[in-house]
């Protein structure tokens, strides 16, 4: 239990711990386990490690320096607003893996290209931000497992960051998220009772 109980936001990282490519892949490998909304997977990550792009940030963040500044990465998360063109790529691939049967591949493939042009870019952002936000949940939890540490921060100019960092329109901003070695413990967690938010029938 303790990788829940003991995540918290972290603030100030250990500057002199970078997390190395590898580690990181693994990391990133374990949180797109995460599940999706017809598994369609519109999650990018973009993931800021050089100083020169980190410095980039600077006009984008809204506060939130201390992360910025002593973080190991800076991962920006966006959603795919074209998420339903990668549907004969994912379940064919699943059929092909021997996954899912040819019915299912089939029957995936034709809802969703019958489906996607009823629906609007409000509940396409909408059901995006919540699979970036299932991504982002694991992918804290994991680096937590890993040893290291995370901050949300949805505090940043979202206008502007496709156009700074040369990203396609097509991949709508949802978090930013620092990682790194903790340098200091941060808040522990408090939170409302369980009778404040939970109602049982
Ligand atoms: C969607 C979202 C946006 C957040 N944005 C920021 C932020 O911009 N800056 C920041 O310092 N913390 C941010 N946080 C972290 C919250 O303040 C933190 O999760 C909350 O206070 C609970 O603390 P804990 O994460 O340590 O349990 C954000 C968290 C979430 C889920």
């Amino acid at each position: 239990m303790t990788i829940f109980s003991q995540r918290r936001s972290i603030r100030k990282y250990d500057e002199n711990e970078k997390i190395n490519d590898k580690t990181l892949k693994e990391i990133i490998e374990l949180a797109k386990l995460a599940p999706s909304s017809m598994n369609l997977q519109p999650t990018r990550l973009l993931v800021i490690k050089s100083e020169e792009n980190k410095a980039k940030l600077k006009n984008i963040f809204y506060g939130n320096l201390s992360q910025l500044n002593t973080s190991s990465h800076i991962i920006v998360l966006f959603t795919n607003l074209k998420k339903f063109d990668d549907a004969p790529k994912i379940f064919s691939e699943a059929y092909n893996n021997k996954i899912i049967p040819k019915n299912i591949m089939d029957d995936q493939i034709k809802k969703i290209s019958d489906t996607k042009n009823l629906i609007s870019q409000e509940k396409i952002i909408e059901d995006g931000f919540l699979d970036a936000g299932m991504f982002a949940m694991q992918f804290m939890l994991v680096l937590k497992k890993f040893g290291y540490d995370s901050c949300p921060i949805g505090g940043f100019n979202k206008k502007i960051i496709n156009d700074v960092f040369n990203i396609d329109k097509n991949l709508y901003p949802v978090l930013i998220i620092s990682i790194g070695k903790k340098a200091e413990e941060g808040f522990p967690s408090y939170r409302l009772s369980f009778d404040d938010i939970t109602k049982i029938i």
